[in-house]
């Protein structure tokens, strides 16, 4: 079926430095049973001090193009979903272009969707595919351990560092089909959730850090939740009607991880059972772009995805952006 575009090859990379609940509960106002009660995290990955942005994507993609039986040669384009680029410009695909040794190829980041960035990746990347028959990296990856403020309790404790990818392609290899994808913004939200120091409305000069508060994510944590609930039903939904397939059909729903309660309510919206949802967010944490690809990886891994399988990845994040991906294996 030389038709079929969708994935090729896995791959995915957490930091060995584990932070559990306890750990943050030594250094902040904070407990294990808040932690867990409200969001499910056990524990999750921070990068080692001389790792950066584009160390944790080198080390995903590269296990990716082995999983498909190809070297950084046989890529004609590269995706980076991050929020917690390797610098603020050039993107970090530059940079994991050249890490990867990879030819002279079009390499783009997807920077500031959030959480969806890896999912809003793969959309571009099947209509990139069908324009060129193109072999294409799609990374999603996050150092937010870096980037957040550690005295902010309400938000430190949700995130991990990770990087996931996979080569979308087309043809004989193609492992899982890519049946349909979609997404959507509503910028009216943008102030729920935002990092705003950088940008032009608010510079990253002195008199700013002087002040304070320099890397401070601003996240008003219910509306987030009722957005994410909302739209993550939605995409999910929309890809499902766009495969002609139904909600029973589901094999496995891959949702972002940022919150058992945000999962466990989009479980109970679609009217699915636990196993037909994957749930590692006890391990992780919140990985923003890393989530979905990590958390397909693994599922992969540990044997709960099989040939024939319908799997839906659905996503939200700052924007609001959120994405939806049904997946054939
Ligand atoms: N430890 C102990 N207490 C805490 C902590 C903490 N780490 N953080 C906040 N609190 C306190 C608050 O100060 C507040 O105290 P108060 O009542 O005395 O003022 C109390 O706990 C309750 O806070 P709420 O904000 O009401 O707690 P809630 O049950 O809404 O849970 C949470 C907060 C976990 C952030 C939740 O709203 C949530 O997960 N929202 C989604 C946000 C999210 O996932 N963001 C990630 C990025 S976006 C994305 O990935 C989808």
């Amino acid at each position: 079926m030389p038709d079929r575009i969708g994935l090729l090859g896995f791959g995915s990379y957490t930091p060995s430095r584990v932070m559990t609940n306890e750990d943050w509960s030594a250094l902040i106002n904070t407990t294990d049973e808040w932690i867990l009660s409200r969001t499910g995290i056990r524990e999750r990955h921070f990068a080692a001090d001389d790792e950066s942005t584009v160390d944790l994507a080198a080390h995903a993609a590269e296990k990716a193009l082995a999983d498909a039986g190809m070297t950084a040669d046989d890529v004609d384009e590269i995706i980076v979903a991050s929020d917690t680029p390797e610098v603020y410009t050039p993107d970090t695909a530059a940079y994991l272009q050249h890490r990867l040794g990879a030819r002279e190829i079009t390499a783009y980041d997807l920077g500031g969707s959030g959480c969806a960035g890896f999912v809003l990746a793969l959309d571009i990347a099947k209509t990139r595919v069908q324009a060129a028959a193109k072999r294409i990296l799609v990374v999603g990856v996050e150092l937010i351990s870096r980037l957040m403020d550690w005295n902010d309790r309400s938000t430190c404790v949700l995130f991990g560092d990770a990087a996931g990818a996979v080569v979308v392609g087309r043809g004989d290899q193609v492992r899982a089909e890519l049946l349909a994808a979609s997404a959507g913004t509503d910028g009216s939200a943008a102030d729920i959730l935002t990092l705003e120091t950088g940008g032009t409305r608010r510079p990253f000069t002195l008199a700013e850090a002087q002040k304070g508060g320099q890397h401070d994510i601003v996240m008003n944590g219910r509306e987030v939740f009722r957005h994410a609930v909302h739209r993550m039903c939605e995409a999910a939904e929309k890809v499902l009607a766009q495969a002609g397939r139904m909600k029973d059909e589901i094999a496995l729903l891959i949702p972002h991880q940022a919150n058992l309660r945000i999962i466990e309510a989009v479980r109970s919206r679609m009217g699915l059972s636990e196993q037909q949802v994957y749930v590692n967010v006890d391990r992780y944490g919140n990985t923003g772009s890393a989530t979905v690809p990590l958390a397909l990886d693994e599922a992969r891994q540990e044997g709960r995805i099989k040939p024939g399988d319908l799997v839906v990845l659905t996503a939200f994040g700052a924007g609001f952006h959120w994405a939806g991906a049904a997946l054939q294996f």
